[in-house]
């Protein structure tokens, strides 16, 4: 079993990450949701995690409310992509659970402080500025992250938000300079792979005939984000992101990557937030330390297959 904090913008891709960890918990123990800024500002975010834990009626999973925005910038949203709310689809009740009062980088801080060293894996599915905010307040915590599984990022697909730069690492590119530089093991599920995994008319209808309440809410979720990213790339479905990182904790075995090392452009204008792979090798190992295992392919059927089957338990 292991012990996750997912750091979050939801996002109806988040919202199905968030729900296939749910679904999972013979692998996966959630201690907790970390919100951020990110798809849209913080108090929706924040809202959208609440909404969402009803959905799969694990309660008592606990909120927290972490960076409204990064660490140097202004706030970059994609309501053109999620709706206004973030979690534009079939209208969710307001929830009548409540965050908790500590502030989402002190949960952390506290996560990993109390437990055991490389007990706690941070899944990050949103821009960066809560785990490099940790990260600069108590140094100390470093040492004791198992490992990091993050969405963000992209190489060989370069860009969706700019020609050369995936959201989550452009929104708040210092905080994932951060992180990169850390030392922690990372492992990155890039747009790359993200890009593979499209949310097909078929495997859409397999969502809808779920025969769960669950199944109804993802799929109205995915027809009301894929529309964008179909007009965008001309695709039968969209890149469902988010999951890539759950489904890489669950089954490793449908994802193929290498360690590259990888940095985060901070200062160009023109290329700002892009996540530069060496993915050749073509840097020394010595100046340009192997820093993170950079996922290129999946098996998508499996991946679907995955989902599917786990997103059937929920309610
Ligand atoms: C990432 O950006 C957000 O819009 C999605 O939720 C995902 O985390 C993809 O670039
Ligand atoms: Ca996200």
């Amino acid at each position: 079993m292991k012990k996750i904090i997912i750091d979050t913008d939801p996002g109806q891709d988040d919202a199905i990450a968030i729900l296939l960890a749910l679904a999972s918990p013979n692998e996966l123990e959630v201690i907790g949701i970390t919100t951020v800024a990110g798809n849209v500002p913080l108090n929706l975010t924040t809202l959208n995690a609440l909404k969402i834990l009803e959905v799969a009626d694990k309660v008592n999973v606990p909120v927290f409310a972490g960076c409204d925005r990064p660490l140097r910038r202004k706030l970059v949203t994609a309501e053109h992509v999620h709706g206004a709310t973030g979690l534009n689809g079939k209208q969710l009740p307001a929830p009548k659970i409540a965050i908790k009062e500590q502030h989402g980088v002190d949960f952390i801080i506290k996560s990993l402080r109390e437990n055991e060293s490389e007990t706690i894996t941070l899944c990050p599915l949103g821009p960066l500025t809560n785990i490099a905010s940790a990260m600069i307040k108590a140094p100390d915590i470093i040492d004791k992250i198992e490992q990091i599984v993050l969405m963000g990022g992209a190489y060989f697909e370069v860009g969706n938000v700019t020609p050369t730069a995936e959201f989550n690492i452009y929104v708040d590119p210092d905080a994932a300079d951060i992180v990169m530089r850390s030392g922690v093991a990372i492992t990155m599920l890039p747009l790359d792979v993200t890009h593979q995994v499209l949310t097909t008319e078929k495997r859409m209808k397999r969502f809808a005939n779920l025969g769960n309440e669950a199944g109804k809410i993802i799929a109205s979720w995915v027809s009301f984000f894929e529309i964008f990213d179909e007009e965008k790339y001309g695709s039968d479905g969209a890149p469902l992101h988010d999951p890539c990182v759950i489904a890489y904790l669950l089954k490793p075995e449908l994802f193929k990557g290498r360690k590259v090392n990888l940095q985060i452009e901070t200062q160009s204008k023109l290329t700002l937030g892009m996540s530069v792979a060496d993915y050749w090798g073509v840097t020394s190992e010595k100046t340009h330390p192997r820093n993170v295992m950079f996922i290129r392919d999946v098996n998508a059927n499996g991946f679907y297959d995955l989902l599917t089957k786990r997103l059937a338990l929920l309610p």
